[in-house]
Parts: structure tokens; sequence; C-alpha cells
């Protein structure tokens, strides 16, 4: 059949995801699959039809391909898609939901506290119940975009400022000082864990794609008791978004080492420096298979 791999697009995160998907692109067509560009921002979604795809590899990150609107509607036109579905898509896409929920289900996670643009806002009150020292993060954002570390009630107007650009709504964390890791989801099972260290103040947006400061260890030497306990609370996330097919779920663990959990994604970055590529790798999957597998999830 015909696949169209949907990369580009108008997010924040379009240049990660033209990289992403250019390789995701090259990589199914050597392997023999008749595989096509199409990138949203020139083309009008419903030119899938008349396309006559009959499957959709989405590399969309961000708004308008990984917040599940264009999982709802590739649902309606009935194309088969790689990758979680619009409910799953949607919640895992609003860290602020993402958050309730794994508090909820008491999943271990850091305590946040939430702003709404215009909405009133005691930011002495917030830093005093969150320890002094937070991170800043806009809803529905990716790839660290419109994130800052805030020390100070006044560092936290300021930090929100900067992310009210990217979104209405945002979630502020308690700062977690510790080791980031990540935990990449194939078809339902954990690949290796990756530790990612860097020298910036956190994994940002440089450290993520431009810096060759950024090492990666994998798998992350972690004890096994650990490493379980991580990759379950990883598949456990997962499922209880509602996720399916890939993914990948951020975690940081704390001076206890005790994990806690970031958020979920669903589109994940496939660019030469992205994180599930390396777990595949370490499982002795190349690029080549896991683009593949992925493929073949839309056929579950
Ligand atoms: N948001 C980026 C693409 C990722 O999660 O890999
Ligand atoms: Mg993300």
């Amino acid at each position: 059949g015909k696949v169209a791999v949907m990369f580009g697009g108008k997010s924040a995160e379009r240049e990660v995801s033209l990289n992403s998907g250019q390789a995701v692109l090259n990589a199914l067509v050597s392997q023999g699959i008749d595989a096509h560009k199409f990138d949203p921002k020139d083309q009008p979604i419903t030119d899938l039809i008349a396309g006559e795809f009959d499957r959709v590899f989405i590399v969309l990150h961000g708004r308008g391909g990984e917040d599940g609107s264009l999982q709802g509607a590739l649902d309606l036109f009935g194309i088969p898609y790689t990758g979680s579905g619009q409910q799953g898509s949607a919640l895992a896409m609003d860290k602020v939901r993402s958050k309730y929920l794994f508090v909820g289900a008491n999943l271990s996670t850091a305590p946040f506290a939430v702003a709404t643009e215009g909405k009133p806002f005691d930011a002495e009150a917030i830093m005093k119940s969150l320890g002094d020292k937070v991170m800043v993060k806009p809803a529905n954002e990716g790839s660290s975009i419109g994130m800052s570390q805030a020390n100070s009630a006044e560092e936290l107007e300021k930090a929100l400022e900067n992310a009210y650009q990217y979104d209405h709504e945002v979630l502020i964390e308690q700062w977690i000082t510790g080791q980031e890791v990540t935990v990449s989801i194939l078809n339902g099972e954990a690949l290796p864990i990756i530790e990612m260290r860097t020298p910036h103040q956190f994994y940002d947006y440089d450290a993520k794609y431009k810096s060759d400061s950024t090492v990666y260890l994998c798998p992350a030497p972690l004890a096994q008791e650990l490493t379980d306990k991580i990759k379950h609370l990883a598949v456990e996330a997962f499922a209880l978004l509602g996720c399916k097919g890939w993914g990948r779920v951020d975690l940081l663990i704390d001076a206890n080492e005790q994990p806690k959990l970031l958020e979920v994604n669903t589109v994940l970055g496939m660019t030469t420096t992205s994180l599930v590529p390396k777990a595949a790798k370490a499982e002795g999957i190349s690029f080549e298979q896991l683009v593949v597998n992925i493929l073949r999830g839309t056929l579950a």
C-alpha cells in the first residue's frame, strides 16, 4: 500500500519534525515501501483522501500532529496511522492533565501547581509550597520549548510570561535534582533506558538537538531493581493515558533514587541525536527495522 509520511507542519517543533520525517521517509523507501512526503503546511489534510493513501506515518510534533486533532481526522477518514489514537495523543500532549491522571492513579510524580494566563496568581505562595525552586513549562509544547527554571517569585513571574507565549496554561513543577532518564516504548514493550547527562541546567532544546556536550548512556547505568521499577512505571503511565504503538516516557530520578514521571510523548524525535533510535539500537534494532516496526503497528 501507499504510505504518507506526515512531517513539517506549523508547530514550534517544525524543524525537529522536518529532520525526523526525512529520516523516516528515507528509511521506509530504503525498505522498498511506497512512501511519500506530506507536509500539512503545504497542502490540506483532505489531500490524504485524494492521494489514496492506505496508511499514515505521523512524524508531526506538537500541535496539529501530536495532540489528537490529526488522529481524530484520520479516524473519521478511516485511514490507519502510527502511534496513539485521538484521546491518548490529546492527554499525553497536555502536561497539566497528564499530571492530574498520574496523581489520580498514584503514579510517582513531582508536586506541581498550574497557572492560567489572566487568572489571579500568588507567586510567593506557589514558590513556598513547591520548595522555592521550580521548572516552568507550557502545558502543550515539546522539545523543552518555552521552559525555564525559577528560583524566586520574581523569576517565576518572568518564567510564566515566557511560557505564556506558547500556551495559556502553564505547569509549575517542583524542581527535582537528579538524573534525567527516558524509556522508549515500542509496541507495548519498554526498550533499554537512556540516561541523558548535560552540563546545561537541564536537557533543553540546545542539549537535545544542537550541543555535542550531551552524553547519552544506554542502557542507563542503574541497579537492576531501579531499572525494572522505572520501566514498569513508564509502561503504566503510557497505558494510563491510553497511548499505544510507540512512545517515550520521560522521568527524573531524585536524590533518594525515586523515579518521578515527567511526561509521555507520542510522536518522537527521529533525528540523528534523538533518543528512541538510540534505545532501539541498544536492543539490536536498526533505524530501518524500527521504522518498519512502527509502521507495522498500524495494522494491529
Ligand atoms: N518532542 C520531541 C520531538 C520528542 O519528544 O522526541
Ligand atoms: Mg514532550
